[in-house]
C-alpha cells in the first residue's frame, strides 16, 4: 500500500490543475445520514425520491419542507473529516485545485476548499419557485410561513438542491466538464460512478491522457479507469497521501499532515 500511496503522491506533485471528484463517500466519515439512514421512525413511512421531487413538492409543500428540515436538522452538527481537510489542504502544493461535488452538505467548503463546483446544489442555500436565487435561512427567520415565501416575489421557497427528475444547473456541469477536461490529474473519491452525467467526469479526464487515482473502501464503475486505486476509507487514505507529498515537496514529516490546516481552523 506504501508504494500506492507514494505513486498517488507523485502524481499530485506534479499536477498544476487537479479536478478532485467526490460523493457522498468522502461525507461518510463525517457521520452524514443518506437518503435511506435518514428515515427514521418518524420518516420511515415516506418514499425519499417521492419527496425529492417538484411534483412531491407541489403535491406536499408542507411535508417536504419539514422532511428536509429534519435532514438538515441532521447535517447542522456535522464537521468535516479528515479526507475533506486534506483535500483542502491540496491546495498548499497545487496551484490550481477543483473540488467538483456531488454532495450537498457544504463540507468540502467549509474544510477550506476555495473553490467548489456543486453539481446538486447546497443545502445552505433556497430559491423560490418563480426563479429567484441565492436566499440563507436569515433571509426567512421571521416568517412562520411552513414553507415560507420568497422575500422577492412571494412564491414559495424551497432547498436550492437537485430533486430527481431535475437538470443539473447548466453553468455547474458546464464548468466541470470543462475543467475535467482541462486538468492534468483526477483524484476521485468517495462515488459509485453510477449517476450520470457526473459519472462522465472521470472519461473526460482519461480522454485528455490525466491520470486518475481513486479512493474508496470498495470498487466502483470507475476503478476500472483508475491508474491508482487506494482500496479504504478517504478519512484513512487520504491523510496517507498527503503524508507523501508533504514529504515530495520537501517538508518534514508530519504526525498529521493537515495539521498546518487543522492549526488555521
Ligand atoms: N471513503 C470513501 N468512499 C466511501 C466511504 C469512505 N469512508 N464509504 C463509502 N464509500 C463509497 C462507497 O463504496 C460508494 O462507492 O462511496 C460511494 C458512495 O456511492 P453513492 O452512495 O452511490 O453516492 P454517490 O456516488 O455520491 O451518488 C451520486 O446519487 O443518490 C444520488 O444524488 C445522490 O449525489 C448522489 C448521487
Amino acid at each position: 500500500m506504501e508504494k500506492l500511496f507514494r505513486q498517488a503522491a507523485d502524481i499530485l506533485a506534479r499536477s498544476q490543475r487537479l479536478v478532485v471528484f467526490s460523493g457522498a463517500g468522502v461525507s461518510k466519515e463525517s457521520g452524514i445520514a443518506t437518503f435511506r439512514e435518514a428515515q427514521d421512525a418518524l420518516w420511515g413511512r415516506y418514499d425519499p425520491h417521492q419527496l425529492a421531487t417538484l411534483q412531491g413538492f407541489r403535491r406536499n409543500p408542507k411535508l417536504v419542507w419539514e422532511w428536509y428540515e429534519h435532514r438538515f436538522g441532521l447535517l447542522g452538527d456535522v464537521t468535516p473529516n479528515p479526507g475533506h481537510l486534506a483535500i483542502a489542504a491540496l491546495e498548499r502544493y497545487v496551484p490550481h485545485v477543483v473540488v467538483i461535488t456531488q454532495n450537498i452538505d457544504n463540507l468540502h467548503r467549509a474544510a477550506g476548499s476555495s473553490d467548489v463546483v456543486e453539481l446538486h446544489g447546497n443545502w445552505r442555500f433556497y430559491r423560490c419557485l418563480g426563479g429567484h436565487k441565492g436566499f440563507t435561512r436569515a433571509d426567512f427567520a421571521d416568517q412562520t410561513d411552513i414553507p415560507p415565501q420568497c422575500p422577492r416575489c412571494g412564491d414559495m421557497l424551497r432547498p436550492d438542491v437537485v430533486w430527481f427528475g431535475e437538470m443539473l444547473p447548466p453553468e455547474a456541469l458546464e464548468r466541470a466538464f470543462a475543467e475535467s477536461a482541462a486538468c492534468d490529474a483526477m483524484l476521485v473519491v468517495g462515488t459509485s460512478g453510477l449517476v450520470q452525467p457526473a459519472a462522465s467526469l472521470p472519461t473526460y479526464a482519461r480522454r485528455a491522457g490525466s491520470p486518475i487515482i481513486e479512493v474508496n473502501p470498495n470498487r466502483s464503475a470507475i476503478t476500472p479507469l483508475a491508474d491508482v486505486f487506494l482500496q479504504g476509507p478517504a478519512g484513512e487514505m487520504l491523510p496517507r497521501v498527503m503524508n507523501e507529498l508533504a514529504t515530495i515537496m520537501g517538508e518534514e514529516r508530519t504526525a498529521s499532515p493537515i495539521s498546518p490546516v487543522l492549526r488555521s481552523q
